[in-house]
């Protein structure tokens, strides 16, 4: 198999790899999917309007993003249980962050604890939490971050209640899988990816080990929207619930899942130093806008108040670049690297990096941009902005 030249045959890679189920997971999202398809479509909608003649002979492609260093405006955004393609799990993750001088964002629903995803860091480290319920884990675990290294916690706004999986639900998922009998014939065409799931031992929270009432219940195979439904979800959480955190949490503050200009500015006010605009890949509610159509309205409400980060469908350099021209300091991506590391370890994931790094090079060398802070407040008119008031 030769070497994926792009994101799309890297996720093909992945596709071949791995058990129906498990890449359906993955791969996709609420009700009819309209947003999954969206984040990627207001990318490819946007026209970019290049400089000529422009000194690009040297390129510089790093920044900050909420004061940690970044070798490029990529970073891997959060998501749980990455052990279910690879056994290292969020390990590996840690490790390829750290290589290519970038951020790894970790879940609280993460496979390893944040205690060993922090061990084997050479790059900052955040820590992303959901609306818990008791306020005493958030506690504990805010305090266990801390005392870890990590330096920004992200707060994630968009998991009221678990979005509508049509997919998990067709296919019977169950996190650690339960094999059925379709899903055993599957698992079992699929040797390389059985292999390496069962080299990674009992697939659980691992930041909840210990918790009361969640642990037991974690240890035993679960329906995954009955459990976060049940002990991460909280549709009773409001504005003050951040304020709280602020109190709470000694590092930067960043809020996730925010897509409008009026959210932007209520997390501002309760403190939020970040604001990630982000519809959580579309597997939350299906039908709200793309991300980088968001994108606008929250960089004008925010200003210089915080920085404005987003996910959602960045699958080229030209999007970054993209993102970056509307206001975005950085971009995080999920399903990318979930595919490198299915397809190609924790070196897949070092490989989608890179191939995000060599095609932002080329692009800001083609759009006449020498430095990434050009792109900072818009000034360059780089992108036709048309096309997202149209
Ligand atoms: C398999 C998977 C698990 C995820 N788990 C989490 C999570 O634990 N916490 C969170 O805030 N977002 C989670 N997300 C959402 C991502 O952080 C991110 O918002 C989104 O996937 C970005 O879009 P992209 O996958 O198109 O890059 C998850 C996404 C995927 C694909």
């Amino acid at each position: 198999m030769s070497t994926p030249i792009n994101l799309h045959e890297v996720e093909a890679a992945a596709r071949r790899r791995l058990p129906r189920m498990v890449y359906d997971f993955i791969a996709g999202g609420a009700e009819d999917e309209r947003t999954v398809r969206a984040n990627e479509e207001a990318f490819a909608r946007v026209r970019l309007r290049p400089r000529s003649l422009v000194d690009v002979a040297t390129r510089n492609l790093a920044t900050t993003v909420l004061g940690d260093p970044v070798s490029l405006p990529v970073l891997l955004g959060p998501t749980g249980l990455v052990g279910l393609v690879h056994r290292g799990g969020e390990l590996a993750l840690s490790r390829a962050a750290g290589a290519a001088g970038t951020v790894y964002c970790a879940s609280i629903a993460g496979s390893r604890s944040l205690e060993e995803v922090a061990r084997v860091a050479s790059g900052p480290l955040w820590f992303q939490m959901y609306l818990w319920r008791d306020r005493e884990l958030v506690r504990s675990l805010t305090a266990r971050a801390a005392a870890a290294g990590y330096r920004t916690l992200v707060l994630t706004l968009d998991v009221p209640v678990v979005g509508r999986r049509e997919r998990d639900l067709r296919n019977g998922l169950t996190l650690p899988p339960r094999f059925s009998t379709r899903n055993l014939i599957d698992a079992g065409l699929h040797v390389r990816w059985l292999r390496e799931y069962q080299a990674g031992g009992r697939l659980t929270y691992a930041n909840l080990r210990g918790e009361a009432g969640i642990e037991s219940e974690s240890s035993n195979a679960f329906a995954l929207s009955e459990y976060v439904n049940r002990h991460l979800a909280n549709p009773g959480a409001t504005w003050e619930w951040l304020s709280w955190l602020r109190e709470l949490w000694p590092g930067r503050l960043a809020v996730k899942g925010v897509l409008t200009g009026a959210d932007a500015r209520l997390a501002v006010e309760h403190g939020a130093d970040g604001v990630i605009v982000s519809n959580h890949g579309g597997r939350q509610l299906d039908g709200v806008s793309p991300t980088l159509d968001a994108l606008p309205e929250i960089v004008a409400a925010v200003g210089d108040r915080a920085e404005v980060l987003i996910d959602g469908g960045v699958r080229r350099g030209t999007d970054v670049l993209k993102a970056l021209a509307l206001g975005a300091r950085a971009c995080l991506v999920a399903r990318p690297y979930w595919y490198g590391l299915a397809s190609g370890g924790e070196a897949g994931v070092r490989h989608v990096l890179e191939l995000l790094r060599d095609e932002l090079d080329r692009t800001l060398a083609l759009t006449g941009v020498a430095d990434v802070a050009e792109l900072a407040g818009g000034d360059l008119q780089l992108v036709d902005e048309g096309v997202l008031r149209g």
